[in-house]
């Protein structure tokens, strides 16, 4: 797609400046090219190329099964879309956890094959040593606490995260500790409000909520989700803008009725 050079493009810096300027930031998942156009056109910040595509797209029950390939096929899709958004890359499950080398190298894979702009990993201290290696290469690196969906099989729910005291005190200590190794935000997923909030006046980067209250420095939905598409996830924190399965339904209903009666197509609708 051609370039068009008046587009400000939204840079890690300019993330960062949001949050000292107290104006909020704006993040969506996308996974291919045709809704990453449009939600680039509507002017969000940052595109999650989010490994939620393992559910949405792909129709499995958890985020694991993805794999790097299938994440660097959705992440070309939408960098082909997109003009101005920062565009985030998940690391998938398996391509990171315990071996910083391995780290690296998926990282390296999605930057030079996808042409994304930075990757997002779930964790705190724990995967330390691959975010600094990750970091020392020069790519930005996007932190996630709180439900972290990659290691569902440990939490064995999806409930809210950190309402108890030990784990509220790791958090906000992780959350430190990814500030201090050099991450540029922090996704926080399903805490309680309180928390995110003493989380976001603790550390100087943003923070990116879901599921977390009105307190980070941005917000985050699944576009599918939001728009309604996936029309049984209903949680609590999900604003639903439209009801997309319900009107593409109605749609292709009236499609099937036009085909069988011959309505479609009419004499305008062909050569
Ligand atoms: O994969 C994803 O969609 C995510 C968001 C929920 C933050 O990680």
């Amino acid at each position: 797609m051609s370039v068009n050079k008046e587009v400000k493009k939204v840079t890690t810096h300019i993330i960062q400046a949001m949050k000292s300027k107290g104006e909020k930031i704006s993040m969506l998942t996308a996974y291919d090219y045709s809704m990453a156009r449009i939600l680039d056109a509507a002017g969000i910040d940052i595109l999650l190329v989010g490994d939620s595509a393992s559910n949405v797209m792909a129709g499995h029950e958890t985020t694991l099964p993805i794999t790097l390939d299938q994440m660097i096929y959705h992440a070309q899709s939408v960098v082909r879309a997109v003009q101005r958004a920062l565009i985030v890359v998940d690391l998938p499950f398996g391509s990171y956890q315990g071996n910083s080398t391995k780290a690296l190298s998926s990282t390296i894979k999605i930057m030079k094959e996808s042409g994304a702009h930075a990757v997002k990993l779930e964790g705190g201290v724990e995967i330390e040593e691959s975010v600094r290696r990750i970091l020392s290469a020069g790519v930005p690196v996007m932190g996630h606490l709180g439900l972290t969906p990659q290691s569902i099989y440990k939490f064995g729910t999806y409930t809210v995260r950190a309402k108890e005291e030990a784990e509220a005190k790791k958090l906000i200590e992780d959350s430190k500790a990814l500030e201090e190794m050099g991450c540029f935000a922090i996704v926080l997923e399903k805490i309680p409000a309180i928390l995110a909030k003493q989380v976001s006046e603790n550390i100087t980067i943003p923070t990116i909520g879901i599921g977390a209250g009105p307190h980070t420095d941005g917000q985050v939905l699944v576009t599918h989700d939001l728009l309604g598409i996936t029309k049984d996830f209903q949680p609590r924190f999900l604003r639903r803008y439209l009801e997309l399965f319900d009107a593409i339904k109605a749609a292709v209903e009236q499609y099937i009725t036009d085909v069988k009666s011959r309505d479609f197509p009419n004499e305008k609708e062909q050569y």
